[in-house]
């Protein structure tokens, strides 16, 4: 998913740089602030434990399917009902094929957010929206009614947001919609199976406050990934929140925002940030602490150097690349930020 403050292009540089402050001896990691999950799979995938937390519903979605999952997943309950499962050496594409081709519902996402529903809200086509609406329903169906197990409503959830989020009719985020449908929010929803990375290890998952888990949970690497700005996730993201919750929630506004009082992080409020982040560092149970921050961020180089000290050895890792703006005037243009990778060795 092409998401804000997204690692997936730093990972090389993420995991060289813990390989090396840890001379690679860990065998634990937590992602406490996991979004799209992209460096807890990472670590994942390096045969690590992970630890993966987010405080947005969407994201322990994601990272309960991505991180969480790690066994097969038979989907036997739905053999009945999905004739050609018995047979089939993909049974998640099975599912998810059978799950694109039910027939559309006028259900919350089409009543709300597209054209056809009245509200004039453009965030999906009106098939999409019905389409959304039938898989979403279908998928809750099928969990209450025993027909699938947690881990297989997560891995179809996840599968859902993923495909869903590729034909929204947004420039980026779903802070607003486009005037006109985009061409890829003309092509028909199809449900992409999401990746299931295989492994002997137990991981675990949780949706709460970052310092509530960083101060609960024992682990070798604690990788700290918080926002750097004002602009929150909750309401960058709210479809997705919504379409995860199914909780058909009050909305208000052009973009139909839902309620987020709860889900407001300090680590996007200049005057609480600091604070925040101090609690954190103070109360972490980890050998090592890493912190992705960029040189735009509202915490100073000095806050989080001086911060990160108080437990032990500091250093930093920078890594230059380029960042895309979009700016509504002239289209696109590069600006240069500079990613730090801090870390402490805890005493
Ligand atoms: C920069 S993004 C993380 C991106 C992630 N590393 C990736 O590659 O996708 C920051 C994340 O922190 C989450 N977040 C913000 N405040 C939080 C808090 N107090 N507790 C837990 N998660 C929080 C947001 O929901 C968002 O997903």
């Amino acid at each position: 998913m092409n998401y804000i403050g997204s690692k997936l292009s730093l990972l090389d540089f993420i995991e060289k740089s813990v390989n090396e402050v840890t001379s690679g001896d860990y065998a634990s990691v937590c992602d406490l602030f996991a979004g799209t999950g992209a460096v807890g799979k990472h670590f994942k995938k390096k045969g690590k434990k992970i630890v993966s937390n987010d405080i947005q519903t969407y994201s322990y979605v994601l990272n309960r399917h991505y991180i969480g999952n790690h066994k097969p997943l038979e989907f036997n309950g739905l053999k009945q009902e999905i004739s050609d499962l018995d047979k089939s050496d993909n049974k998640i594409a099975t599912v998810c094929d059978y799950l694109t081709n039910i027939p559309g519902e006028d259900g919350f996402i089409f009543t709300n957010y597209c054209l056809g529903g009245g509200q004039g809200r453009q965030y999906f086509s009106d098939e999409n929206g019905k389409k959304c609406d039938a898989i979403r329903n279908t998928i809750e169906t099928w969990y209450k009614a025993g027909k699938i197990n947690e881990d297989e409503y997560y891995c179809l959830l996840c599968s859902l947001l993923e495909s869903i989020d590729k034909v929204a009719n947004t420039a980026s985020v779903y802070g607003a919609f486009l005037k006109s449908l985009k061409k890829s929010a003309q092509k028909p929803l199809e449900l992409i199976p999401a990746e299931l990375i295989l492994n002997e290890q137990e991981h675990l998952v949780f949706n709460e406050d970052a310092n509530k888990i960083a101060s609960e949970q024992c682990v070798d690497v604690l990788y700290l990934d918080p926002p750097y700005n004002q602009r929150q996730y909750a309401t960058n993201y709210h479809l997705l929140e919504t379409i995860a919750k199914n909780d058909n929630p009050e909305i208000h506004g052009k973009t139909g925002l839902r309620e987020y009082k709860q889900q407001k992080s300090l680590y996007c409020s200049r005057s609480q940030v600091k604070k925040a982040f101090s609690d954190l560092i103070a109360n972490a149970k980890a050998k090592y602490i890493f912190l992705s921050y960029n040189n735009e961020g509202l915490l100073s180089l000095e806050d989080i150097k001086e911060i990160m000290s108080s437990r032990g050895e500091y250093g930093f890792f920078t890594k230059d690349y380029h960042r895309f703006k979009a700016d509504s005037n002239r289209g696109y243009s590069a600006d240069e930020t500079i990613e730090y990778l801090h870390y402490v060795k805890c005493h």
